[in-house]
This record gives structure tokens, sequence and C-alpha cells, in this order.
């Protein structure tokens, strides 16, 4: 099923053609298809479904939109969150209490106390520090807060460097070889009641080998606690599921396989397995839409230059990551080109030496696989404004963010009392 198809030659969001959202809206914009994200959590509801009452929290940090949390907060989503904010967005959006895991290497206090008081279904702890103050906090409020072990496999995940996260060199989690005396630590502390353990290695994996192996790592120390005498109920197996970037690439792993291979690895378990799914629901969800502002011509190619940049979609420049970009309106011809953005820096360029459609000023394009990491990483570097955020279900549309304004943006200051004097 394609949720940006080519309808009468012009690229589409489900029902609607992007160029209508691009007058309407202007340019730059992010557009979101219901239906792909609907489609995506259930292919991964159903691929999970021969496990007993798996927990599928949505990544938020992939894209906290409040409309995309209400449109799978319908499907049955929880949330994974790793901040106070993504706290109150999964809140304000209705999801259950009990269906959202907080995450993340430097929780304080204040979210620590946000949480409880709001309630959770458990923290995944990274260290016996945070564990010591979490117990704190909760002892204060008269409460135990659940906590499960996030522990660190030493597994390479094989994505990017800046994405992957289980490696032994990585800041998260805690080494898999402390995790038996961290247990003991955290049944000794008052705030806390054990829960479990939880892993998550890296984002865009592409093989599920690096999964398998870290949850193996993961059935052993279930077995060594036990034999410890503690009690393991749940087990969290974080996100990480890539998706397709560049068609002509080999694919990546298909759901089902992933579940058939959780159902195998986890078999006898014994506990309530939790997922925290981002990128794979909603990555392919989203396209950001953009309109060109001028050709210039260039040394090797000529640079195509959009209106849309390096702060509204950074991974091509921190990532060097591939996104496929088309002409909204594609023609049978074709030029090698250097898509670039506005901004001020060398690394605004979205594409080297593309195989576009030829093009030409004020047509637009689209850069695919923008739903997920691409608006909720967005900044006003170069005093640019958020760009809006659409969101489409079969034939209506609605604007689900608007573009900053420009008054917003300059309020991002104020000038200190000394200039006043001084007139
Ligand atoms: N759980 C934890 C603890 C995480 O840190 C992450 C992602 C996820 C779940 C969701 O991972 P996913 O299923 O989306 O792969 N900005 C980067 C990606 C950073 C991912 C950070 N953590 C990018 O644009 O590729």
């Amino acid at each position: 099923m394609d949720d940006f198809p080519l309808q009468g030659g012009v690229i589409h969001c489900e029902d609607v053609p992007l160029p209508l959202i691009a007058r309407e809206v202007r340019t730059p914009v992010y557009v979101y298809s219901t239906a792909a994200m609907q489609r995506q959590a259930r292919v991964l509801q159903s691929a999970l479904a021969p496990l007993d009452n798996p927990l599928i929290a949505y990544a938020i940090k992939a894209n906290p939109n409040p409309a995309v949390l209400a449109t799978l907060r319908a499907e049955g989503l929880g949330a994974d969150v790793v901040s106070g904010g993504e706290y109150r967005r999964a809140r304000a959006a209705g999801i259950a209490a009990e269906k959202i895991v907080f995450s993340g290497v430097g929780k304080t206090a204040a979210e620590m106390a946000l949480a409880l008081e709001g309630g959770l279904c458990q923290f995944n702890l990274e260290s016996v520090p945070e564990a010591e103050m979490l117990s704190g906090v909760a002892f204060s409020m008269g409460r135990q807060a659940p906590v499960a072990l996030r522990v660190n496999p030493d597994v390479e995940a094989g994505s990017h460097a800046k994405i992957s996260t289980g490696a032994a060199h990585n800041k998260f989690g805690i080494p898999i070889a402390d995790a038996l005396g961290a247990c003991a630590r955290v049944r000794e502390l008052p705030g806390l009641r054990f829960m479990g353990v939880a892993v998550h290695i890296g984002s865009q994996l592409t093989s599920l080998a690096p999964l398998e192996a870290a949850f193996e790592k993961l059935d052993a120390l279930i077995g060594e606690l036990r034999a410890a005498g503690h009690d393991v109920r749940t087990a969290d197996l974080g996100g990480g599921l890539g998706v397709a970037y560049d068609p002509a690439a080999p694919p990546p792993p298909d759901p089902a396989d992933y579940g058939a291979m959780v159902a195998r690895v986890t078999r006898g378990w014994g506990v309530r397995l939790i997922f925290e799914p981002g990128r794979v629901i909603v990555g392919n969800a989203g396209v950001l839409l953009t309109e060109i502002i001028r050709i210039k011509p260039g040394g090797a190619h000529p640079f195509v230059i959009v209106d849309a940049a390096m702060n509204d979609l950074m991974r091509p420049s921190i990532y060097d990551a591939w996104h496929a970009i088309d002409a909204v309106v594609p023609n049978s011809e074709r030029m090698i080109a250097d898509i670039v953005g506005p901004v001020c820096e060398t690394g605004d360029t979205f594409a080297r030496g593309r195989d576009i459609d030829r093009v030409e000023a004020g047509e637009l394009l689209i850069i695919r696989t923008a739903g997920a990491y691409a608006a909720t990483m967005g900044s006003t570097y170069n005093s640019r404004p958020l760009a809006p955020e659409v969101l489409v279900n079969g034939k209506e549309w609605a604007i689900v963010r608007e573009r900053q304004d420009v008054k917003a943006l300059m309020r991002g200051g104020e000038l200190p009392a000394w200039f006043a004097s001084a007139r």
C-alpha cells in the first residue's frame, strides 16, 4: 500500500494532492498519513500477537505531535517517554498511565516526581545512583516506584555510531555483568519495587542478529536473577527496528520475522514483554514537502536550492542519512543535482549527485521518510520558524501544528536592563 500515491501525474498523501497542501499552508511543511501510521501499528500488533499481552509503548521522541499521539492511542499503543515534556504529552493525548514507560539516561528528581504523581507502568533505570535518587523521591512522596533495570548487553548494533546504544562504551544502561549486584541494591531501597529488565541497543537496525544476541543475554540474566531469588515480571525489549529509506537497498527486517524471533527467544520467560518502537511506526508515514527557490549552476552539478533546510530535517547533516527525494509532479526527464537548503552551512545538504526528475524553480519536491526524527528534531537555526505539520486522513486534512509565528520566533530573547538605562 502506497500512502503517497502518484495519481493523475501528481503525488498525493492518501486522497489529498500535495500541491493543494503546499498552496494552502505554504512550504516547507511536514505531511503525515493517518492510514500509514494505523497500518504500521497494526502490522506490529499482529507480529507480536502470539505473545502474552505485550505492551507496545510508542517511543514518543520519534514524533510527538499531539495528533500523531491521538492516532496511535486510538490504536491501543502506550508510550515510551524520556522527559517530563514527553510524559506530559503522553498524558495529554489520553494515554493511560499504566501504558507509559519512562526511559532516559538522565531523569531528574522533578521528572521522577511528575511521573510518580501521574502514575506509570515502570521506570527503566540506567544506574544505581539513579535508583537511589528515585527511591528517595518516591519514599518522600509515600510511594513505591516500579522499576526495571536497563542493562547494557555489550552488543554492536551495526547501525550508525551516533544512534547505537548497546555497546559497553556507550553511555546507556547498567553493564550486564553488574546487573545482579544492581538488582540486590534496588531490592534494598524502600522507595522501589523491582519489576524486571530492559534493553535497547540502537535505532535503524537493519538486521535481527544483534537484537537476538541482546535478547539471548537477557535470557541468561533473567535466569540468574531468578536463581538469586528476584521476581522478574517484565522484560522491555526496546525499539530499533529499521525502515526502508532507499527502496533500492536490501529491505529492513520484516516485523513478522522480528515477532517470530522474539517469540522463539523469550519462550518460557513468563514475563510481560514491553516494546518501544518509534521509527517503524511513523518513519514512512511522513514526508517533508518543500518548494524549489531557485537552481544555481554548480561545479559538478547544479544546486537545487529548496525552502526546507537542515533545521527542518537534520538527519542528512548529522548522520549522513540518505532520504529519497521526488518531484511532486514528475516528468520523464532526469537530471543529476545537489539538493541543498538555504542555511549557511555546507552540511545543509539533503543529497549530493542525486539522480532526480528534471525540476525548475517554483516546483515542489518531497523528502521521504520524514515521519520520524524530523519535525521533532527541528530547530530555528538561522532564525527560521519551525515548519507546520499536516495530518491527512483519506480525503480530509488538517494543520496539526501551525507554522511558528514570526512574533513567537522574535520573542526568544530579552534585552538586559542596562540597555534601557543607557538610552
Ligand atoms: N527506546 C529507547 C530507549 C530509545 O532510546 C529509542 C530511540 C527508542 C526506544 C526508539 O527507537 P526506534 O524504534 O525509533 O529506532 N535521531 C535518530 C534516532 C535516535 C533514536 C534514539 N532512541 C535518527 O534520526 O536516526
